[in-house]
């Protein structure tokens, strides 16, 4: 008798990411597609799955899709993905904040922030393809999504970057953009408070982005303000999308410093007032400090500052910016300059901040995690299962069936994903298994490697990435390009 299903999740409850309410049924699935759902014990098929897990007491819901992250890297380096497999994730957007690892053309390591992915080592690949084939010949064990970085498009054909790019360079910048989505790309991302991108002026961005609108594709960006200038630069974002004609989404949604506080009544009433014309989204972690390269006008902005990583350094890796200063007895401007290129992290933002966003409808999630610091901010192991844990079930900041739907049906809807981010027959068989009752992060600022605890199963394409608290080993991720 021939096999119906492959394998077969048995008495779970289904919140299939679409936001409607958990239902109990069983899931089948064969080869790497989702065939069947719902009461399926009557069904001789069962007794004749390959594999048949029972998920009693679970939830059962599509793999989370992390749409913020700067795993370009991680997925050739560490296909196991572990920091966000652990949390139930199957699919990562990476190239965010304007740098990608793919393209970049340049013959030097690339200036910071890019550095965050790396030096020169790793930015080795000339065109958007060969990425993709990088990617393509050693698969990871979750799926791929990619975004071409506005600052490594300007690092690749321009000499001095504290400027606009003249039409010679915009026209460069435009052919690399272009083979990259030809390579499958979604979109273009922007960064443009980095000192990669600063002085590009708005037309600029709007000359690229008119590009990836006339392909479907959308722009992400790392606003030029998150401070004092946040409502100036989600207008700059608003016009960028409505002159180019492209979705946006604004990242890490934020407002940083103490006397912006609360400031988030305004930028999301901005958001929603421009959503009424435009197809506008944003993305947050649930963290009240951010995180990226050290820099001096961060650290005017936050109550406390702490290294992740430092180039001149490690040892530094960990403590706190004021102790350092302290025990060198000097300036902090002076500190900062001995320990770059470094990493920090900042503390700068208000939990009702971030709760507000959290609670604003489609908010997406995205971890903005950074692997390769050496101690990296919790986010890049917490994300998923903190929402679930910590503002699901123990604030009751949105309910669990939205939740699901801001890792998964809203993101997949955005970045246009073919066949993914809901569970119904005919979509890719991404899985998580979860128990509501004790999903929670375990991964704190000052132990930030930790695996989250009360993700069970977690499947990419129809195979098992994740089960008994480990990866399995397998790698079934594909790059995920967006639907026809
Ligand atoms: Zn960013
Ligand atoms: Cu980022």
């Amino acid at each position: 008798m021939e096999t119906p299903f492959d394998v077969l999740i048995k008495g779970g409850t289904i919140i299939d990411g679409s936001g409607a309410p958990g239902v109990r049924a069983d899931l089948a699935i064969r080869g790497d597609e989702i065939v069947a759902i719902g009461d399926l014990s009557g069904d001789l098929s069962q007794l004749t799955a390959t594999d048949t897990v029972d998920a009693t007491g679970q939830i059962v819901a599509p793999g989370f899709i992390d749409v913020h992250t700067h795993d370009d890297r991680l997925l050739l380096e560490c296909p196991e993905m572990t920091p966000k497999v652990s949390q139930g994730v199957t699919s990562v957007v990476v190239g965010n904040c304007g740098v990608s690892l793919a393209p970049y053309s340049g013959k030097n390591d690339p200036p910071p922030p890019m550095n965050l992915l790396g030096t020169k080592d790793w930015f080795r690949f000339d065109r958007a393809r060969d990425y993709t084939e990088a990617l393509g010949a050693t698969p990871a064990a979750t799926n791929a999504v990619l975004l071409c970085g506005h600052s490594s498009l300007r690092a690749s054909v321009m000499d001095d970057l504290d400027r606009a790019a003249t039409p010679g360079e915009i026209h460069k910048m435009i052919a690399m953009l272009d083979e990259a989505l030809d390579a499958g790309y979604v979109g273009l991302s922007t960064g443009l408070a980095y000192p990669t991108a600063f002085a590009a002026p708005t037309e600029e961005v709007i000359e690229l982005a008119r590009v990836v609108a006339s392909r479907g594709g959308l722009h992400t960006t790392h606003m030029r303000d998150e401070e004092d200038l946040v409502l100036d630069a989600i207008d700059e974002t608003i016009r960028i999308g409505c002159e180019a004609g492209c979705a946006s989404v604004i990242s890490h949604f934020k407002v940083c410093g103490e006397q912006n506080y609360g400031r988030t009544h305004d930028t999301l009433a901005k958001v929603q007032e421009a959503q009424a014309h435009m197809r506008l989204d944003v993305d947050v972690y649930p963290y009240t400090a951010s995180s990226t390269i050290l820099l001096k006008n961060s650290i005017d902005r936050s109550e406390r500052v702490m290294i992740t990583w430092c180039t001149p350094y490690p040892e530094m890796a960990g403590r706190d910016l004021s102790d350092i200063v302290a025990e060198w007895g000097v300036s902090e401007n002076e500190a900062v300059d001995r320990l770059s290129p470094a990493g920090a992290v900042y503390f700068q933002m208000d939990e009702q901040d971030l709760q507000r966003v959290l609670a604003n409808p489609n908010t997406m999630i995205g971890s903005d995690g950074l692997p390769h610091d050496q101690i990296p901010h919790p986010r890049l192991w917490g994300t998923f299962p903190r929402i679930l844990g910590r503002y699901v079930r123990e604030l009751g900041v949105l309910n669990l069936e939205q939740a699901i739907h801001r890792m998964t049906g809203v993101p997949a809807r955005v970045f246009g994903l073919d066949k993914r981010g809901t569970l119904a027959p005919g979509m890719m068989a991404d899985v998580v298994m979860f128990d509501p009752d004790t999903v929670i992060d375990t991964a704190t600022f000052d132990d930030p490697i930790q695996p989250a605890t009360g993700i069970s199963r977690v499947m990419t394409n129809g195979r098992w990435i994740w089960q008994d608290g480990q990866a399995t080993g397998a790698m079934p991720g594909r790059q995920v390009v967006r639907a026809a």
